[in-house]
């Protein structure tokens, strides 16, 4: 069998980055084995995010969703590995924190603060043609 090694775009949303959640958030993706490839931390723009969340622009809860994004800077990464793009989704939980599985990112690190939005931590690619756009929003030199 041939091993198809996988990117995925993962970010630290401003959340995670303000609550100074950064490190463990890169510690649970090393201690899973996976590569760190490309990482820099920058301020989401409305114009990456409208790219970035192409699917949920039309959606109620978007404007929202920017104020969200763009409330302070956020950590952008590249990881690669086998499955990674279901093996970081499955490390980060479901997307309501909440109800997210403690032993998850988003179970352990997030929690509804009333304000409205889900903010849960990390953002990770629904599939590999996601990765692969996503790449190319965050990291056009990659
Ligand atoms: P993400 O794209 O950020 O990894 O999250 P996800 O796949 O688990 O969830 P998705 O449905 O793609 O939603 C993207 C982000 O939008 C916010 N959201 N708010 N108020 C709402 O009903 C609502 N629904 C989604 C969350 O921050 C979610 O992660
Ligand atoms: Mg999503």
């Amino acid at each position: 069998m041939t091993a198809t090694i996988e990117r995925s775009l993962v970010l630290v949303k401003p959340d995670g980055v303000k609550r100074g959640q950064v490190g463990e958030v890169l510690r649970r993706i090393e201690a899973k084995g996976y590569r760190i490839v490309a990482l820099q931390m920058r301020e989401a723009t409305e114009d990456i995010l409208a790219e970035h969340y192409a699917e949920h622009t039309e959606k109620p809860f978007y404007g929202d969703l920017v104020e969200y994004m763009m409330s302070g800077p956020v950590v952008a990464l590249v990881l690669e590995g086998e499955r990674v793009v279901e093996g970081f989704r499955s490390l980060a939980g479901t997307t309501d924190p909440t109800s997210a599985a403690p032993g998850t990112i988003r179970g352990d690190l997030a929690r509804d603060w009333g304000t409205g939005n889900i903010e849960n931590v990390v953002h990770g690619s629904d599939a590999p043609e996601s990765a692969q756009r996503e790449i190319g929003i965050w990291f056009p030199d990659l």
